[in-house]
């Protein structure tokens, strides 16, 4: 059950636009992630929810998608996300990376537990959206993660000669590499 969740939660980065993701079950995610562990339990992070079409299709287009697909620009209007959530962190002092990660990592568990999925995506344009969300000087953009439906596949494999780079297969199923765990797990004896 636990694995099968984990194994399920992948970077989803096609949607179907069909099945609509409302804030009361974005709350549902955000509230798992508000019972996780923080440096300090200083519980920094706030998460932005965009459910606003017109919006969620601009962010869309703005934020950048899977870099290793070269000839993928990201989801079309008819395959985008249906919301996305902003992580912010206190604009005066920042927070953990760790904690961020948590935080992320929780709220995708509860999406796919959900029957949902997400990206959490770096490379988006900061001072844009702290601009457009008025929140200069509030809040920093720490992470933001897409959220929908999946209408995509993807599925882990064995990494094979050291490549990480994720690709799409000839049925359209995104693979991801992932390390053997002989070579994750060390020991003192062996590090
Ligand atoms: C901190 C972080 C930043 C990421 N940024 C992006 C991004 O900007 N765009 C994107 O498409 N995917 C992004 N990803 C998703 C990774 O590409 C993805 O986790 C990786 O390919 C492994 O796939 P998996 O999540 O299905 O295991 C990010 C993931 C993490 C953890």
């Amino acid at each position: 059950m636990f694995f099968d969740l984990v194994r399920k939660t992948r970077s989803y980065r096609r949607y179907d636009p069909g099945k609509p993701l409302g804030l009361d079950r974005i709350a549902e995610f955000v509230e798992a992630a508000r019972l996780t562990p923080s440096a300090g339990n200083l519980q920094k992070i706030r998460a932005l929810a965009v459910t606003d079409r017109d919006d969620v299709l601009l962010l869309t287009r703005e934020v950048k998608w899977a870099g290793y697909l070269k000839d993928w620009d990201g989801p079309d209007e008819s395959e985008a996300p249906s919301a996305y959530l902003l992580l912010l962190s206190p604009a005066d002092t920042g927070v953990s990376q760790i904690d961020v990660g948590i935080f992320a990592e929780t709220v995708l568990l509860a999406a796919t537990d959900a029957g949902f999925g997400g990206c959490m995506i770096l490379n988006f344009p900061r001072e844009e959206l702290t601009e457009r969300y008025r929140l200069a000087g509030k809040y920093r953009i720490e992470l933001v993660i897409s959220l929908g439906a999946p209408a995509e596949k993807v599925e882990i494999e064995e990494i094979k000669g050291g490549d990480v780079r994720y690709y799409r297969d000839g049925n359209g199923v995104h693979r991801v590499p992932k390390r053997p765990l002989s070579e994750v797990l060390l020991t003192p004896d062996e590090p």
